[in-house]
């Protein structure tokens, strides 16, 4: 197994392992990495459908709680992420139109208990564009001003589902899926909040939780004040020394923290193909709590 690093923002390439016959120590070695680094991209893997899912176990298993998503017959877990749409049968009507980039986010932040990360791995890589960027939290906690550090101790986040519904609604981005069945109800998933700042659940180091897709304001500091506070740490977090993007090779899959990490896609120009299997590894603790029981 030889190990590399991504360069000074975080995460390692992992080369020479299989990820469908891991031994003992290998898997105890990937998930050291996993846990130490919280962004392990292993190149050079041939995976079917269940495969991917069976990767997610030395991470803690794969989530299949599939609320958001549809339920792949072939493998429940997977979720099939393609600019040919979930069949790999449906043609972008503009192939100049940039599919499926997305804000910065963490993956269902959006509830209380975020699944605690996810593999993508890339079945079909695109001549341009399809990029997943990666910021680690911990990171921008870290080099956060001492004077922001206290101003933000103790105060909570709102994460809201429907703020990104109202976004797309007023958008022209289309969907990565072309097929019809993205479009969720507004009100799927009430509001819940976020500590700002928190331990990370399994390393007790301290995470800056900002993640700009669902953030809709500070609970201790309605109005103005709470969007100047937000606007003024996603400026610092999203900085470019911050952000590693990954540009993929066939049989990559990269699996990342996402207790811990903030992701984002570039998209990808409609005339290219790019077909990702992506599957979630399990949760834990709950990090958020209910809005209402705030
Ligand atoms: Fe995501």
């Amino acid at each position: 197994m030889r190990v590399r690093s991504l360069g000074g923002v975080g995460g390692v390439a992992v080369e020479g392992v299989d990820l469908t016959r891991l031994s003992d120590d290998e898997a105890r070695e990937v998930r050291r990495l996993y846990d130490q680094h919280g962004l392990v991209v292993f190149r050079g893997q041939t995976l079917t459908k269940p495969q991917v899912v069976a990767a997610c176990a030395p991470f803690g298993g794969a989530f299949t709680d599939r609320v958001a998503q549809a339920v792949d017959p072939e493998a429940p877990g997977i979720d099939v992420i393609s600019t040919r749409g979930y069949g790999g049968d449906v043609v972008p009507d503009d192939p100049d139109a940039v599919l499926g980039a997305t804000e910065w986010h963490t993956d269902m932040g959006y509830v209380t208990k975020p699944n605690r990360g996810k593999i993508l791995y890339a079945v079909r890589v695109p001549e341009e564009g399809g990029k997943t960027g990666f910021i680690d939290g911990q990171m921008t906690y870290r080099e956060l001003p001492e004077a922001l550090r206290r101003r933000i101790a103790g105060l909570h986040v709102v994460q809201s589902w429907s703020r990104l519904e109202r976004l797309r609604q007023n958008s022209d981005q289309r969907a990565y899926r072309l097929d019809g069945d993205n479009q969720l109800a507004p009100n799927l998933f009430p509001d819940v909040v976020y500590p700002l700042v928190h331990p990370h659940p399994l390393s007790g180091e301290m995470v800056l939780n900002l993640p700009p897709m669902w953030a809709d304001g500070i609970v201790e500091l309605p109005g103005a004040e709470g969007e100047a506070l937000m606007t003024e740490l996603i400026a610092h977090i999203t900085q470019a020394k911050f952000q590693y993007w990954h540009a993929y090779e066939p049989g990559d899959a990269v699996a990342w923290d996402n207790w811990r990490f903030l992701h984002a896609a570039s998209g990808t120009p409609g005339r290219c193909v790019r077909t990702i299997w992506s599957v979630s590894i399990n949760a834990g603790p709950e990090i958020g709590r209910r809005l209402e029981a705030a």
